[in-house]
């Protein structure tokens, strides 16, 4: 062979390597566009239907083809089995403590929801031993290749779990109600994420407003005074559900309105909220992976001074 043709060949072999990096490359930009998305769910006030709008979210997001899990880690009023209509035999704690894998806590609710109840088991993922968390984190692994969607009902107020929880999520929605109380509450709870912690990106959710018209004011007040005072913070509002009866009536048999009363506005507003937040492009990524968002929560690194459970922050 002569030189020319060498160094054809050689060109030939790099030009295929590079290739086949190239496609390697964006088969794992690929993958990691397909990374589940985790969201956690919570709000300064209780009782502003938290619980119902990972429930609903969660029945949208599924009539919308995506794989979804809630973690039910409203340690003070876990509830989600309740609107679900099913009574859970074993929590998070039984896979603390080795005598059930993942596999056996995970119940399906309706229309293929699944559901991590969470008890207050999760308070002692800080306190694992480091081959537990491995063994834990293994188990966790598996959950990034079943789901699209890691929505958390976290709860309420501005305990250490709720921080700790907005912190492990890449992703918070804060809910809120017109209630001055629960504008007021919401405030101080992004102030704490944001002053405390750095967190800058949130989705503000109004609920049980009169009309959008009441939800846009709310939002505006809400944002105008974090701009002022938080400067380089992000509150984009997500949208609202109205006030709607159907709500408590489903609740009342146990299960979401969207299953119950899918002709509700209530209904419809959710199914609009989980189009808008699929086509949203994640808000403040740190790493989409539910095995990260474990690894954050049992390893505190979201914050060395936040310890679950220990101490209101
Ligand atoms: N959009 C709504 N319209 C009417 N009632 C609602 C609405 N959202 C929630 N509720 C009612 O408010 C109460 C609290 O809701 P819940 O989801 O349990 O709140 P949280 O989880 O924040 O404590 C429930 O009785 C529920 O039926
Ligand atoms: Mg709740």
């Amino acid at each position: 062979m002569d030189q020319a043709a060498q160094l054809r060949q050689m060109m030939e072999k790099e030009s295929k390597n590079l290739y086949r990096l190239n496609s390697r490359m964006t088969d794992n930009r690929g993958s990691y566009e397909k990374e589940p998305r985790v969201i956690a769910v919570s709000s300064g006030k209780g009782g502003v239907g938290k619980t119902n709008i990972a429930v609903n979210l969660a029945v949208a997001f599924r009539r919308m083809g995506k794989r979804v899990l809630i973690l039910d880690a409203d340690l003070g009023l876990a509830n989600i089995d309740i609107i679900f209509g099913m009574n859970p035999k074993y929590n998070i704690e039984n896979i603390i403590s080795g005598e059930k894998n993942l596999s056996q806590v995970i119940v399906s609710g309706p229309e293929g929801v699944d559901l991590i109840p969470a008890g207050s088991g999760v308070q002692e993922l800080t306190q694992l031993t480091e081959g537990q968390k491995i063994n834990l984190l293994n188990e966790f692994d598996l959950l990034n290749m079943k789901y699209d969607v890691m929505l958390i009902d976290v709860g309420a107020g501005v305990s250490s779990n709720v921080i700790y929880f907005n912190l492990a999520a890449e992703e918070r929605i804060i809910v809120a109600t017109p209630e001055p109380t629960s504008v007021t509450d919401a405030y101080a709870l992004i102030k704490i994420l944001h002053f405390q912690h750095g967190v800058k990106n949130f989705y503000l959710l109004l609920n049980m407003v009169s009309d959008e018209k009441e939800a846009k004011s709310v939002y505006d007040n809400l944002s105008r005074v974090t701009a002022r005072f938080m400067g380089s913070i992000s509150i984009e509002y997500a949208g609202f559900v109205p006030m709607d009866n159907c709500v408590r009536e489903a609740v009342s048999r146990r299960k979401p309105v969207m299953c119950a009363y899918p002709e509700a506005s209530s209904s419809y507003c959710f199914r609009v909220l989980a189009d808008y937040l699929l086509k949203r492009k994640n808000n403040g990524r740190i790493d989409g992976n539910i095995k990260f968002f474990w690894k954050r929560l049992m390893s505190g690194e979201t914050d060395a001074d936040v310890k679950i459970g220990n101490r209101p922050v």
